[in-house]
């Protein structure tokens, strides 16, 4: 019996449990975490995972707090984060947490282009969690109905268009992908999405994908819109 006496053996023991407990801590805090994080280079060269978009990306999403942080937003983006039918707001309900940081924190670095919502996005108005939660928030509101669409007059070839050169990269049911970043596009407003393939081509969206930029480039404005009514009209899933 050495109940009392000094067990060195065990004591060093203890000491290495706890050396272990702290190193893998922070492994912990990443096994909880609901969004996949990969490390930049690769085909995420266009979207570096570093600094504050890796921290946001790292941390667990409140959905309550971010239901309340997301108060601030809604004057533009809506109720439910529905967005607006004339396009000036982008639906954002129902979209990846990952592709939701990834345009806070570019918008909120300058590197997508934004100066409407640049005063809403600030480091003194929101922290990094509140980027998380407000994700995680979003992530979770259905999309609403009554979503804007096209003229309906060019589906075939916004579907032939579609086929062709997105549905590699969006899903061929518009769902995007979650862990690559690519944004579910089905649901989303017509003139919205339009806005947006025009700044795509013109290199004038700051953080588009490079590979994306390249076959748009190549678009005329039916094309665009073709292309955009279509994706409008896919249902959501
Ligand atoms: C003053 C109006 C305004 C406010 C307030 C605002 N936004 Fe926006 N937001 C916009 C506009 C406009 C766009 C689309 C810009 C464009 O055309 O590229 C946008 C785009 C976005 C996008 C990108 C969506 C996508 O599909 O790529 C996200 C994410 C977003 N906003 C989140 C927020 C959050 C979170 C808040 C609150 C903290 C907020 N916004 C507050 C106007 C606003
Ligand atoms: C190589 C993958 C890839 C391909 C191919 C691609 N996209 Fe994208 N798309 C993306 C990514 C990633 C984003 C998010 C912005 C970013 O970070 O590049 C995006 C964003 C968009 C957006 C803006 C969505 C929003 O919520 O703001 C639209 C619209 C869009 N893509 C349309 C298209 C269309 C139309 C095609 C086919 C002509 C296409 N994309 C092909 C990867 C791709």
């Amino acid at each position: 019996m050495r109940r009392h006496g000094i067990d060195r053996g065990n004591i060093v023991k203890q000491m290495m449990k706890a050396a272990l407990v702290v190193f893998l801590w922070p492994l912990s805090v990443l096994a909880q975490d609901v969004t996949p994080v990969k490390a930049g280079g690769g085909e995420h060269a266009w979207n570096e995972l570093s600094g504050e978009k890796l921290a946001a990306l790292k941390r667990k999403g409140d959905v309550a707090n971010g239901e309340e942080a997301f108060r601030l937003c809604k004057g533009c983006h809506k109720n439910g984060a529905a967005g607006s039918t004339s396009g000036l707001y982008p639906r954002l309900a129902g979209q990846h947490a990952t592709v939701l940081i990834e345009q806070m924190a570019d918008i909120r670095s300058g590197k997508r282009q934004n100066p409407t919502m640049q005063p809403f996005i600030g480091n003194h108005v929101l922290t990094t969690q509140d980027m998380s939660d407000i994700a995680a928030y979003l992530q979770t509101l259905p999309i609403p109905p009554n979503l804007g669409k096209g003229a309906g007059k060019m589906l075939a070839r916004g579907k032939e268009l579609y086929a062709r050169d997105c549905a590699t990269c969006h899903g061929d049911k518009g769902q995007g992908d979650a862990e690559k970043f690519y944004p579910l596009v089905a649901g989303q407003h017509f003139k919205y999405l339009l806005r947006e393939e025009t700044f795509i081509r013109s290199e004038s969206r700051g953080n588009a994908n490079p590979d994306m930029v390249k076959v748009i480039k190549l678009y005329n404005d039916d094309d665009l819109d073709a292309v955009a009514d279509y994706i409008s009209r896919l249902p959501p899933p």
